[in-house]
């Protein structure tokens, strides 16, 4: 008697033991179902062009490996990166591939002859080009226009509000133009004007990082492309004119009151030249830095 009770104990509290299990097993595991539900359901997600021109200097990888790091967190992600030079570097060819980024390596070198000091025209152009005929194939998905500096930051979130873009959003851009911010004024959210101090008279007064465009658009308007022959500070105004008037920007990032990006510059930095130093440091030229 006392025998087969105790194995009847036994049971009930083995029964239990699996209850207990499974109910941990379902609380556990339901998170992991509703994340993918709710991919499922959010479905499309449209894809970000980020158009990024870069150049030889002493801290480009630095810089590209920052931008490239925080690059592999964004999703829909395609980085058309375009160097001014006349070949492609290895350096900045090994550093795309070893992303995990969707990417596009393009070159050209700037025309030293046309006096202007705007930077990037031609890569940014190239790009454009380049662009336009990949949006008319089957693999060239909707989605915005970025166009990135390869020493800013950003935080991720910029990348979340500019997909909300229908023509051209706008955003903050934070330490820029003498400003702690440089911002899109908005009233009853609507762009009303902007905060802006360096050349507040341009058309649209924002800085590259400050703004997307709908990547459909540069189909509707083949001859929208940056220009050498604008004064320097005009080339957002430049792009800007062929898609919206102020009126038709559309303020994201808690209509304007966010700063999810910012203008950051890295320093010039000099270092020793070995040839003129009495006692030179061991040869590192074989070693990339
Ligand atoms: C982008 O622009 C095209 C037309 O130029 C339009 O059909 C499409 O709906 C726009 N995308 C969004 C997300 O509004
Ligand atoms: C922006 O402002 C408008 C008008 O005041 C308001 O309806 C809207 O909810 C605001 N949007 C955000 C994201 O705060």
């Amino acid at each position: 008697m006392h025998f087969v009770n105790l194995k009847i104990v036994k049971k009930q509290y083995l029964a239990l033991g699996m209850l207990v299990f499974v109910v941990l097993f379902l609380f556990n595991s339901k998170p992991a179902f509703q994340c993918q539900f709710h991919q499922e359901v959010v479905g499309y997600l449209p894809t970000i062009y980020g158009i990024t021109p870069t150049y030889s200097r002493l801290a480009q990888k630095a810089d590209l490996t920052r931008l490239s790091q925080t690059l592999m967190l964004v999703k829909n992600f395609h980085w058309i990166v375009i160097e001014d030079s006349e070949k492609k570097t290895k350096l900045v060819e090994n550093l795309l591939k070893e992303s995990t980024i969707k990417y596009t390596h393009l070159n050209v070198k700037t025309n030293k002859a046309k006096h202007s000091t705007a930077s990037g025209v031609e890569q940014r152009n190239l790009a454009l080009d380049w662009l336009r005929k990949y949006l008319q194939t089957p693999e060239g998905a909707p989605g915005v226009v970025f166009f990135m500096d390869d020493d800013n930051t950003y935080s991720l979130k910029v990348f979340e509000e500019m997909r909300k873009v229908k023509r051209v959003g706008v955003w903050p851009v934070g330490i820029v133009g003498g400003m702690r911010v440089e911002r899109p004024l908005v009233t009853d959210g609507k762009v009303s004007g902007f905060s802006a101090l360096w050349k507040p008279y341009r058309p649209f007064p924002l800085d590259m990082a400050g703004f997307a465009i709908n990547a459909t658009l540069f189909l509707d308007y083949p001859e929208a492309k940056f220009s050498r022959k604008v004064q320097s500070g005009f080339q957002e105004s430049e792009i800007l004119k062929y898609f919206a008037t102020v009126k038709d920007l559309e303020p994201l990032a808690d209509n304007c009151t966010k700063v999810y990006v910012w203008h950051t510059r890295t320093q010039k930095m000099a270092i020793l030249n070995p040839k003129k130093l009495k006692h030179p440091p061991i040869n590192d030229d074989h070693i990339e830095v």
